[in-house]
Parts: structure tokens; C-alpha cells; sequence
């Protein structure tokens, strides 16, 4: 039987990108219609069809919820056409990363899908993480969760031969970054405030375009997974914690085997092995460009799909010209 590797290098690379490519045209057609269950609901559905034409035995590991609160596409549903052989594979996904940005027409919503074999993705509860990420090509550990958000970007300065005030940081708008917030506008630093999406914040900081430097901040354990992955493939240091707000997440983190509530995870912690990670613009964004309707019908698509042991990024953009 061959490798999952070799079998995600040859068959599996531009099959994803039919997946993400059908979950965001399906939630392209809820663009600032106000409604984020149903956009999410029309990808989720996209995705699993298309899902379930690979020739794989895929688990989803990351996904829309435990078995008793998603109808689809939840936590150890088994997707794809098992042939005889066929790699066992494990997935994570957010058919819809951004549903509210979706409703509201927002910037970088995405549909994303990561994969890799067996046992090397973090099945991570439905719970906060607490994370921080920077690009490539900086010395190893130079930033840390455990230091103060003014030692991080003293230490990034520092590699990256400028001044903190220099150092723009994205960081999701929500009042629980109140004091992260106030350091960094402290130590002068720009501030890229995003409304929701931080599975594109995180990939920003692999992309000088952005201007962004680094991402801090909690957001969602799933996203930090997801994140993780494109990091392997796109170069870049993350660590992540998980943040539980009770007692029930945390008893739902032991039954996904996490005994050590405090670890902190590096990005082979969370995406380790080789792995392959897709996304497709929903919506414009710093990373992809979002589904536009053609002159006289169908729709165009602007998807990355890349893989951390080839290290190959491809950026397709795909007429759809039936869809
Ligand atoms: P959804 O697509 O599920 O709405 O998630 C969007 C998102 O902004 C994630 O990118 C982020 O990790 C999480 O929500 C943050 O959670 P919260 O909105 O509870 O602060």
C-alpha cells in the first residue's frame, strides 16, 4: 500500500482544491444576505459532496462540531470513496471561516480544508486557544506565549532589524484583547484589528505583502489547527494554548485525550508530518481574492493549495463558467 504521503503528493493536491472551490461558491451566493447559519449550512453541504468524491478514507478530526451537534461534517464522520488501498487520512476543516463576514459582506472569509495522515493533526476541542505566530526566516522561539507581549515584539524588532514602532500586529477586535491592545499601542506598534478570520490572520504573517509582522491574540482551537497546518506548508512560527471558559470544555478536551490542559503547542505539536492545506476566497481578502460572478454567467475562484514536504504553494484561479 502506498504511503499516505506519496498518495497526498499525487492524487489529493488539486482534488482539494475542487472542495474548497465548491464550498465557496456555495456560501458566495449568501454574500451580505444577512444570514450566517445559512451560509455556513450551504458550504458545509458543498464541501461534504465534493469531500466525498476523493479516492481516500478520510476521518474528519477537525470539524463543524461533535457528532450530536453537527449534521454534517462532524468530528469522526468518514468521508471520501474508500477504495481498496485508499490512504487513511485525517482532516480538518471550516467549510466557512468568517460566517459573519460572509452575512455582512466582509473582508477574507475563506473556505478551508487541511489534510494530512493519520494521527498527525491535533484533534483540538471546539474550545479558545490562545495563540502567537510570526513568518519565516526569524531565529527559532523568538517569539513565546510565555513572554510578555513587550518582550515579543522587542525580540521581533530585534530579528527583523527594526524599531517596535515599527511592527504591525493583527489581533482579532474583541474586548478580551483590551490589555494586549493597550501594550501594544504602548509600545507604538501599528494594529491590523480584524473583526473575525484570524485562520487568514495568522497567514498573513508569511506574506510581507500584508505589512502584518505578527498575530496575538485568542481565538477559536479549531482555527489554530487549521492555521498550524498552512504555517508547515508556508514557513513560520506558532505556538497555541488551548483557553477553556469551564469546566464542560474541559472534560471535552480530556475526551479527545488531552491530558496536559496547559501545554503549550508548537506548530508540529498541532500539523505535524506532511500535510496538505487549501483554502478558497469567499469574500476579497489579504490572501485570496473572493468568487466573482462572469459577464454573462459562472463564476471565478481564487484558491491556494499548498504542501509543507514539497513545500510547492500553487494559487489556482478557476472559471467556472456552469457554476
Ligand atoms: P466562524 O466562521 O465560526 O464565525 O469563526 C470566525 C472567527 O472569527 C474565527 O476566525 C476565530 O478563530 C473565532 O471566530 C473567534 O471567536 P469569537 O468570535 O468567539 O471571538
Amino acid at each position: 500500500m502506498p504511503r499516505a504521503s506519496q498518495v497526498l503528493d499525487r492524487v489529493l493536491v488539486l482534488e482539494m482544491v475542487r472542495v474548497t472551490e465548491a464550498a465557496a461558491i456555495a456560501a458566495s451566493k449568501l454574500i451580505g444576505r444577512g444570514d450566517e447559519k445559512a451560509a455556513d449550512a450551504a458550504a458545509v453541504e458543498a464541501m461534504r459532496t465534493a469531500l466525498n468524491k476523493l479516492p481516500m478514507d478520510g476521518t474528519v478530526v477537525i470539524g463543524e462540531g461533535e457528532r450530536d451537534e453537527a449534521p454534517m461534517l462532524f468530528i469522526g464522520e468518514k468521508v471520501g470513496e474508500a477504495q481498496e488501498g485508499a490512504p487513511a487520512i485525517d482532516i480538518a476543516l471550516d467549510p466557512l471561516e468568517g460566517t459573519t463576514i460572509t452575512a455582512k459582506a466582509g473582508p477574507n472569509a475563506l473556505a478551508v480544508l487541511a489534510i494530512a495522515e493519520k494521527g498527525c493533526l491535533l484533534n483540538a476541542p471546539d474550545t479558545y486557544m490562545e495563540k502567537i505566530a510570526v513568518g519565516p526566516g526569524l531565529p527559532k522561539k523568538v517569539v513565546r506565549l510565555k513572554n510578555s507581549v513587550e518582550e515579543n515584539i522587542k525580540a521581533l524588532a530585534e530579528a527583523k532589524g527594526c524599531e517596535p514602532e515599527d511592527i504591525v500586529a493583527c489581533v482579532l477586535d474583541r474586548p478580551r484583547h483590551g490589555d494586549i491592545i493597550a501594550e501594544l499601542r504602548r509600545l507604538g506598534c501599528g494594529i491590523k484589528l480584524i473583526p473575525d478570520g484570524d485562520v487568514a490572520g495568522v497567514i498573513a504573517t508569511a506574506d510581507p505583502d500584508t505589512g502584518i509582522d505578527i498575530y496575538m491574540g485568542t481565538g477559536g482551537a479549531p482555527e489554530g489547527v487549521l492555521a498550524a497546518a498552512a504555517l508547515r506548508c508556508v514557513g513560520g512560527q506558532m505556538e497555541g494554548r488551548l483557553v477553556f471558559r469551564n469546566d464542560d470544555e474541559k472534560a471535552r478536551a480530556r475526551r479527545w485525550g488531552i491530558e496536559d490542559l496547559d501545554r503549550v503547542y508548537r506548530l508540529k505539536d498541532m500539523a505535524k508530518g506532511d500535510c496538505i492545506f487549501a483554502a478558497t476566497g469567499v469574500t476579497d481578502g489579504s490572501l485570496l481574492e473572493g468568487v466573482r460572478r462572469l459577464a454573462g454567467g459562472g463564476k471565478t475562484t481564487e484558491t491556494i493549495v499548498m504542501r509543507a514536504s514539497s513545500g510547492t504553494i500553487r494559487t489556482v484561479r478557476t472559471e467556472h463558467r456552469k457554476g
